[in-house]
């Protein structure tokens, strides 16, 4: 990664986009962070941060344009900002949390792109979006979840098409569990808050799921997305990266 670069992480207070954000920083990166919240304590101190709400535009044009005013053009924009609903089998959605979900993650990723797309360096910048295993699978009991990560998919496909004229990539990571807070606490709850069971049942997950028998580490996602935001995958666009373990 050729350093100074400017980096744009939606949803970096926390989890999977703090642990990008921080690396690309301790590269050398100008990196912004755009969330709902800017509490975090483990952001490194030279990440700057802005709120704004992806799921609105006006925050979003706001927001991108306060970085191309103070940072200059963006060079890497990682649209990782997220949620997770609670489970919900398909006759039972709650269609009001099922809008929710699709907001943020879908509607939210969108809104993310084109806010930025006039920022985004042309030629040479690079878009790295957080999809999700269930950018390509189905699992029980949260389909808005698996809707929105699907959306990502054709998303970049899209995307990748338009915005390859101008030279401009891009791509997905596709995780699948990914042992951040967030997770362990979702764990949890869907093992009636038992420790043990919780721990059982991500050990099963990894055994029996994925062909390298451990799931993915934070530090698994961050080196794809390095990959992907570098001139090292200068003739990659509009693809999802699975990086799980090997789900097959
Ligand atoms: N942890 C996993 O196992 C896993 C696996 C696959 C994909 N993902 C994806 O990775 C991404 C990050 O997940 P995480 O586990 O780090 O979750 P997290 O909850 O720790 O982080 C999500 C961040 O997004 C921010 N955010 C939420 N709504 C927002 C909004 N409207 N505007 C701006 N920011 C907003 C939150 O404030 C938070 O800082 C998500 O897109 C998630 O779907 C996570």
């Amino acid at each position: 990664m050729t350093n100074s670069k400017v980096v744009v992480v939606t949803g970096a207070n926390s989890g999977i986009g703090t642990s990008i954000a921080n690396h690309f920083s301790e590269s050398g990166c100008r990196v912004i962070s755009l969330d709902l919240k800017t509490d975090s304590k483990i952001l490194n101190s030279d990440v700057t941060s802005y709120l704004c709400d992806v799921t609105s535009e006006s925050s979003a044009i706001e927001a991108m344009k306060q970085v191309r005013n103070e940072f200059g053009p963006i060079d890497v924009l990682i649209v990782n900002a997220g949620v997770v609903p609670s489970w919900q089998s398909t006759e039972n959605i709650d269609v009001e949390d099922f809008d929710r979900v699709m907001r943020i993650n879908l509607l939210g990723s969108v809104i993310s792109l084109k806010s930025a797309v006039t920022h985004l360096r042309a030629p040479g910048a690079s878009v790295v979006m957080t999809g999700s295993i269930n950018s390509w699978k189905g699992d029980p009991n949260i389909a808005s979840y698996v809707a929105s990560k699907h959306g990502i998919a054709g998303l970049v496909k899209s995307a990748a098409m338009d915005l390859g004229k101008r030279g401009i990539r891009v791509n997905a990571v596709a995780p699948g569990a990914v042992l951040t807070d967030a997770l362990r606490k979702r764990v949890l709850d869907r093992n009636d808050n038992d420790a043990s069971k919780a721990e059982a049942y991500l050990e099963n997950l990894a055994a029996t799921t994925t062909s390298l028998g451990r799931i993915a580490t934070i530090a698994d996602v961050v080196n794809a997305v390095e990959f992907l935001a570098s001139n090292k995958s200068e003739a990659i666009t509009g693809q999802l990266i699975h990086i799980d373990g090997g789900v097959l």
